[in-house]
């Protein structure tokens, strides 16, 4: 079942065609991985997608379902939600505060901000079950700017997904990160694929290449190429567009070919 759908959708900046009528079924429960230069036009397609940039043609569906011209918080309401590639979360709050926000912000009830737990346990289990979920127990209590930027953002996803999505986009999660905190964020996105379909986009091509079950490659806002990580290796569009020369189905030494 297809459960996000593009369809046609483009959008003009001007006279400059950011994303160029592209097409595409996102399958439920698949991960799928969204690879391309800088400026391709991969946090744009997410802009469209979530509503974040009314698109210029084309339509958005969510379970068959037409959502083009439903608001933001409409979209999330379904079910749909997406993380930014410049990290979006509280810093003078702990993670416990910020996990309940985006919880409370779910269940409307966003004047019950901070208060005190007793007598909000169901606010309050829905908060620890994500501090499991996103492997931050220990740091409950840390404040936001006190965390690494892996642990950080292993929280921005745990924003996201207090609004209980079926559809999660992150937008490059592993951007700035080292190589212990990246194996750590690609074994969490392979956990949240068990049970949400993710759409990554990301440059660490050794990731991608490894967790994504499809990948689908922007050019200047164009869908090139789309197929199973092998496919894409050896696709010589994508190579000549992306990989570079140096970048074989052998070399995962790279450890991203955005630098
Ligand atoms: N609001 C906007 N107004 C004008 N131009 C924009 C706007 N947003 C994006 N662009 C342009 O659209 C193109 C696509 O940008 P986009 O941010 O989607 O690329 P990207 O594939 O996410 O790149 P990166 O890998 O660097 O994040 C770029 O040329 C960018 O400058
Ligand atoms: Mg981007």
């Amino acid at each position: 079942m297809n459960i996000l759908e593009a369809k046609n959708l483009g959008v003009y900046f001007g006279s400059f065609k950011a994303v160029d009528d592209v097409s595409v079924a996102f399958e439920k429960g698949r991960l799928t991985s969204i690879i391309g230069p800088n400026g391709a036009g991969k946090t744009t397609f997410f802009n469209l997608l979530t509503g974040f940039h009314p698109p210029t043609s084309g339509s958005v569906l969510f379970k068959g379902q037409d959502i083009t011209q439903l608001p933001i918080h409409a979209k999330v309401e379904l079910g749909l939600t997406r993380t930014f590639q410049v990290l979006n979360v509280f810093d003078q709050l702990t993670v416990k505060e910020n996990l309940r926000i985006a919880v409370q912000r779910l269940r409307g009830h966003p004047w019950r901000l901070l208060a005190h737990e007793d007598g909000f346990s169901s606010v309050e289990e829905e908060v620890d079950r994500l501090l499991v979920a996103v492997h931050l127990q220990d740091f409950r209590h840390t404040r936001a700017d006190e965390m690494s930027h892996g642990h950080r953002r292993h929280l921005e996803i745990g924003l996201s997904l207090g609004v209980d999505p079926e559809v999660l986009l992150l937008d490059e999660p592993m951007s700035g990160l080292g190589m212990y905190e990246t194996g750590q964020m690609s074994d969490f996105i392979q956990e949240l694929a068990q049970r949400l379909t993710v759409v990554l986009v990301e440059h660490h091509m050794s990731v991608v290449m490894k967790i994504s079950q499809r990948i689908l490659v922007l050019q200047n806002g164009r869908l090139i190429a789309d197929g199973v990580p092998a496919d894409i290796q050896q696709n010589a569009a994508v190579r000549e567009a992306y990989l570079g020369k140096s970048y074989g189905a052998g070399d995962n030494s790279k450890e991203t070919v955005n630098a």
